[in-house]
């Protein structure tokens, strides 16, 4: 072990210990400030939400500062969480940092089911040097998207499970308590790392994680379930994070994904993915689903949780600019919206997607109840999806 990959092992460990002692778990979240996704809290309702915690010095109420509002603390506040060797190990690792007499989470921490995922802070802007991670390009924190395919996925034991556009590895390292392995491929190395970190900090040995382009890691492989939030914005920022942009029409990894299903999809294996599509006028979700699954063995449910149109998508993903000013949210709309009339773009949807190989055929499309965007999300659509597979 280098003194690097040591620091970062004392680091895991502390926070695994602490995290679950003073009950940093979703329930805490919603109870003190009533979210149920990890992105209820974004720009807009932070201040709010770091003033219901004004009057709670307890080290719960701490923790949910630095790690899930990416909020500063006092020194004193965070000694009421971490013992001094523990703060230690913690700066050592670059999980934590002090500024100005106030002490700063480098990277998020997002209780989920009953394990923590690491990644790229979402409410200040990424700090590259956080966890000593390589590259620049920021790791995807949990967001709704995330929680949903992870509470949808029905499938039984497994023995090889692939994630792909594994980010955090909330996919992967939640998968890994019901299959014998799990591989999970990013092309970003920094996620790539933050998986493993991940893997660790859960107590989870059987996860491998490869740098790679969707399925090149593991050709020729085939598993009994492969799960996919791939990046699905339909989004003028084509240059972003590698986690963001789906291109124009929003599916255009999704469709490399489905194509792949065929090869790597084991007999009676299932597939379950997350992601926008965007359509032009005229276009509908049965016909590109249909097309998607053309050449396909098996069938495929797809669940349709949230319909809009270009400019509800404009007015949630231009929320981002909120914190440079109003006007600079509107202007940020306007881009939005130049961007998606511009290759026509008329509605939005959000899709999870189910398919299963096997004899039976087919595609079927199921308007879930979907909310308009952005989040409210519809809830998570488990059981309609078990239903289906029964
Ligand atoms: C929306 S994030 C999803 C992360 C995580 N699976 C989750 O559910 O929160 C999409 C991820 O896909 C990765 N990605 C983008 N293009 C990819 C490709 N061609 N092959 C593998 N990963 C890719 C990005 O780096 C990013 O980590």
């Amino acid at each position: 072990m280098t003194a690097r990959t040591d620091d970062m092992a004392a680091a895991l460990d502390v926070l695994r210990g602490r995290l679950a002692e003073i009950g940093y778990t979703p329930d805490a979240l919603r109870r003190l400030l009533h979210v149920t996704f990890p992105d209820d809290v974004g720009l807009l309702n932070h201040a709010p939400a770091v003033e219901r915690l004004a009057h709670d010095h307890s080290a719960l109420a701490t923790a949910v500062r630095l790690f899930f509002l990416e909020a500063g603390v006092t020194p004193r506040a965070v000694a009421a969480v971490f013992s001094r060797r523990d703060c230690a190990a913690l700066v050592a690792a670059g999980v934590l940092r002090s500024r100005s007499g106030r002490a700063y989470a480098r990277a998020r921490i997002d209780p989920i089911g009953d394990q923590y995922f690491l990644s790229d802070r979402r409410l200040r802007a990424c700090d590259r040097g956080a966890l000593g991670l390589p590259g620049r390009d920021p790791v995807y924190p949990p967001g709704s998207d995330s929680v949903i395919l992870r509470d949808a996925v029905v499938a039984a034991d497994a023995r090889g499970v692939l994630d792909l556009c594994t980010g955090s590895g909330v996919q992967a390292v939640q998968r890994a308590g019901h299959a014998d392995h799990v591989v999970a491929v990013d092309v970003n190395p920094r996620a790539v790392a933050v998986t493993r970190m991940n893997a660790q900090l859960n107590g989870v040995g059987n996860v491998n994680v490869h740098v790679g382009d969707l399925y090149a890691p593991v050709r020729g492989q085939a598993f009994d379930l492969i799960t996919a939030n791939p990046p699905f914005v339909a989004s003028p920022y084509a240059r972003g994070p590698a986690y963001h942009a789906g291109g124009p029409t929003g599916d255009r990894v999704l469709r490399r994904i489905l194509a792949g299903l065929d090869k790597h999809l084991a007999p009676g294996g299932r597939a379950f993915a997350i992601s926008h599509v965007a359509l032009r006028s005229g276009e509908d979700v049965a016909a590109r689903a249909t097309a998607w699954f053309r050449r396909f063995s098996g069938r495929a449910l797809v669940l349709v949780l949230e319909t809009g149109t270009a400019v509800d998508l404009a007015a949630a993903q231009a929320l981002f600019a909120l914190d440079r000013g109003l006007a600079a949210y509107a202007a940020e709309v306007r881009r939005w919206v130049a961007y998606l009339r511009r290759h026509r773009i008329r509605t939005v949807a959000l899709l999870l997607i189910v398919a299963e190989r096997g004899v039976r055929r087919g595609v079927e499309v199921v308007e879930a109840q979907p909310r308009v965007l952005p989040i409210p999300l519809s809830p998570p659509p488990a059981q309609r999806i078990a239903a289906w597979l029964a």
